[in-house]
């Protein structure tokens, strides 16, 4: 009990990020795939990537500008489960879909613009997931932060990719939302709002006892 309440965070992430998983292999089993099982599979594996990655940005705002410190903890769990969905996403069309076709997927690549934006997000995203480890920390040092920094340019090529795909987003506006959240997040980044909202968060946090005004009154 006590290592769940210390832990409750990462148990949530870990339950939650392998939920899609669990769920797509209980529906296949039950052969409840809809009629087009691989286009449901393609879709449930690139939606959860993307909300994946989405809030492992989260973590870094969430800690600096609301001081959850937890998120920091959570941060690579939710980064290499995006990445293992991306694998996924990636291996059905590559595999499932277009039947290891290089031919035809060279094709896909150059025709589909939805297609190059994915490709080129999980592009970024493949040294970011080889270089997640403690070792390759390490070893980059400061460089490891400016490469990771990559993040911010995967992500928001992956809510492109999205955005291509929609054939109009006047009725399905999911991409727009997901955009703007990433947006958000963006700004959140930037020096001056960081600043301005961590400023405010120590404002709005309950004065610690000052010990000298204590003994003067005293
Ligand atoms: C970071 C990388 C990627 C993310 C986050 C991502 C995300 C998504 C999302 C959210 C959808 C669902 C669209 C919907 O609800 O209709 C989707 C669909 C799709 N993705 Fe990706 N994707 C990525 C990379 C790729 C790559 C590399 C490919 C293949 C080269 C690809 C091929 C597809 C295809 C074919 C669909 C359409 C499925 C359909 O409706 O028939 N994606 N992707």
């Amino acid at each position: 009990m006590r290592w769940l309440r210390a832990n409750w965070l990462r148990a949530l992430v870990h339950l939650g990020a392998l939920a899609p998983l669990f769920f797509i292999v209980l529906d296949n089993y039950r052969y409840n795939l809809t009629a087009n099982p691989i286009q449901e599979i393609t879709v449930r594996t690139g939606k959860a990537a993307l909300v994946l990655l989405v809030l492992s940005l989260a973590c870094t705002p969430l800690n600096t500008v609301f001081g959850f410190r937890e998120a920091i903890r959570v941060r690579r769990a939710l980064g290499l489960y995006g990445f293992m969905y991306v694998a996924l996403h990636l291996a059905i069309f590559v595999v499932l879909d277009y039947g290891v076709n290089l031919q035809l997927i060279g094709q896909a690549i150059i025709e589909k613009y939805y297609v190059i934006a994915g490709f080129a997000a999980f592009l970024i995203l493949v040294p970011l997931a080889i270089t997640s480890t403690r070792g390759w920390m390490r070893r980059l040092g400061r460089r490891w932060k400016t490469l990771h920094k990559l993040v911010y340019l995967a992500v928001p090529i992956a809510v492109l990719h999205f955005a291509l795909l929609v054939k109009s987003l006047g009725s399905r506006p999911e991409p727009l939302i997901f955009g703007a959240i990433v947006l958000g997040l963006l700004a959140l980044r930037l020096p001056t709002i960081r600043r301005a909202s961590s400023a405010l968060r120590l404002k709005n946090r309950s004065p610690l006892p000052n010990r000298a005004q204590g003994s003067r009154a005293d």
